[in-house]
C-alpha cells in the first residue's frame, strides 16, 4: 500500500484504476459547489462495478435526538477534543458542519444523475450516514 497526498477532486491516479473508493468525514467540510468535482474523480477512478462509500456525521431525524447530539457536539466534543489534542478551535465548528451538511441526499442524487446505483444507511439512530455507489 502507498500512501498519497493529493487533492481527492482531481488525482493524478490512472483512469478505472479502483475496485472500491472510501471517504470518511471528508464530504461535510466540502463546498456544495465542489460535488460534482468529487463525483466526476470518483467516477472516473472506479472500475465498472466498483464501489464507493463515504461515511459522514449528520443531523438525526427526531427533535429529542438532535437536541441531545447537538449538545453532545457543542459541549463534550470540543472538551474532549481539547484533553487529546491540545486544541479546541476545530471542535468548536463541528455543529455548524453537522448543520449545514445534513446528509448525503445532495451527494446520492447527484452520483444517480450520473447513472450510478445509490443507497443510503442511516448508522448510528441517525447521526452517522453512509452513501454507497455502484459504478454501471
Ligand atoms: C473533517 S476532516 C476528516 C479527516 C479524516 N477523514 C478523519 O476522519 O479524521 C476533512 C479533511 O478533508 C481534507 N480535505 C478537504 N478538501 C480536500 C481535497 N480537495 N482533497 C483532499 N483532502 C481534502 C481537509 O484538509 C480535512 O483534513
Amino acid at each position: 500500500m502507498s500512501i498519497r497526498q493529493e487533492d481527492a477532486l482531481s488525482t493524478t491516479l490512472p483512469d478505472g484504476c479502483a475496485d472500491r473508493v472510501y471517504c470518511a468525514y471528508g464530504v461535510k467540510t466540502l463546498d456544495p459547489g465542489q460535488l460534482p468535482a468529487l463525483v466526476a474523480e470518483v467516477g472516473r477512478l472506479l472500475r465498472p462495478g466498483g464501489v464507493a462509500g463515504f461515511v459522514g456525521v449528520a443531523s438525526p431525524p427526531t427533535r429529542l435526538l438532535r437536541h441531545s447530539y447537538f449538545c453532545y457536539l457543542r459541549s463534550i466534543v470540543p472538551q474532549l477534543g481539547r484533553i487529546l489534542t491540545g486544541k479546541m478551535n476545530q471542535w468548536g465548528m463541528l455543529p455548524g458542519y453537522v448543520q449545514r451538511f445534513g446528509d448525503f441526499t445532495t451527494l446520492g442524487a447527484l452520483f444517480q444523475s450520473a447513472g450510478f446505483g445509490v443507497r443510503h444507511r442511516h448508522l448510528f439512530f441517525g447521526t452517522a450516514t453512509a452513501l454507497l455507489v455502484t459504478k454501471p
